[in-house]
């Protein structure tokens, strides 16, 4: 089923994990996909393993590069239709530890991140008054989660916005929602002990971690027409753990 066909889509953070899978789910609906990361060491392997897909390298805390890779897209590829704001780092550390280093880092990636993409992408979509952005945010950001209050605060943060946006945009045909995956097999969870691994998987009811393929067919459906009457909704994929 090519539901995406002709769409332009744009993922950020696309050149590994939870946002390469994506952008394969949204390549195989029939979009053509721009990749964007910093993670220049990446970038020919995600645009081998993306069909027709095209990487550029963006830092999405960086205003300057924000806007002209997305002129550059919309040149280049097409007008964006799907925005994915994917990007995103932690920087674990205990409340009385934590660096300003570390709070700002993860604030500016995961949020001011998402909040400059999706205010750069969303110009056009209001002008063609159609769209969907995909936010991803996690259930740390709605539970909590000791020894994370940076990524906890970003990530509620990216549901906040989610919802305003939603709101501010739905009568300019734009529908924005979320996906809160709970423990994705990826790079960024790779480093974890294996007693935090152990009993993070204890809560899990469906008993195994979940793939990065299992978050990118949910933000396929919420890219694509089948959600067309779904907005401002944050779509927990966890395998049960948040109830
Ligand atoms: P990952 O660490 O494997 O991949 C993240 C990608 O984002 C990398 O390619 C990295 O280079 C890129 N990136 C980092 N900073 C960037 C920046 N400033 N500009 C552009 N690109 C940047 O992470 P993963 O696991 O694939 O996570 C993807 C998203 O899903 C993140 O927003 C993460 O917070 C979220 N998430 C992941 C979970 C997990 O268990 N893996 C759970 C809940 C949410």
């Amino acid at each position: 089923m090519a539901e995406l066909q002709g769409a332009v889509a744009v993922v950020t953070g696309g050149f590994r994990g939870i946002g390469l899978a994506t952008a394969k789910q949204l390549a195989d609906a029939g979009a053509q996909v721009a990749l964007l990361d910093l993670d220049e060491s990446g970038r020919r392997a995600a645009e081998a393993e993306v069909p027709g897909g095209r990487a550029f390298l963006c830092d999405v805390c960086n205003l300057d590069q924000v806007t002209q890779t997305v002129d550059a897209i919309a040149a280049e590829v097409g007008p964006i239709s799907v925005l994915v704001n994917n990007a995103g780092v932690t920087r674990d550390n205990l409340l009385l530890r934590m660096t300003d280093e570390e709070w700002d880092l993860v604030l500016n990636v995961n949020l001011r991140g998402t909040f400059n993409m999706t205010r750069a992408v969303s110009r056009g979509m209001i002008k063609r008054r159609s769209g969907s952005i995909v936010n991803l945010a996690s259930v740390v950001g709605v539970m909590g989660n000791a020894g994370q209050a940076n990524y906890a605060s970003a990530k509620a943060g990216v549901i906040g916005f989610t919802k305003a946006v939603a709101k501010e945009l739905a009568a300019r045909g734009i529908r924005v929602n979320a996906v809160a995956p709970g423990f994705i097999d990826t790079q960024m969870t790779a480093n974890l002990p294996k007693r935090a691994r152990d009993s993070l998987m204890a809560q899990i009811p469906l008993g195994k971690l979940g793939q990065p393929e299992d978050v990118a067919t949910v933000i396929r459906f919420l890219a694509g027409p089948a959600s067309g009457y779904v907005t401002g909704q944050v779509i927990v994929v966890d395998g049960g753990m948040v109830m």
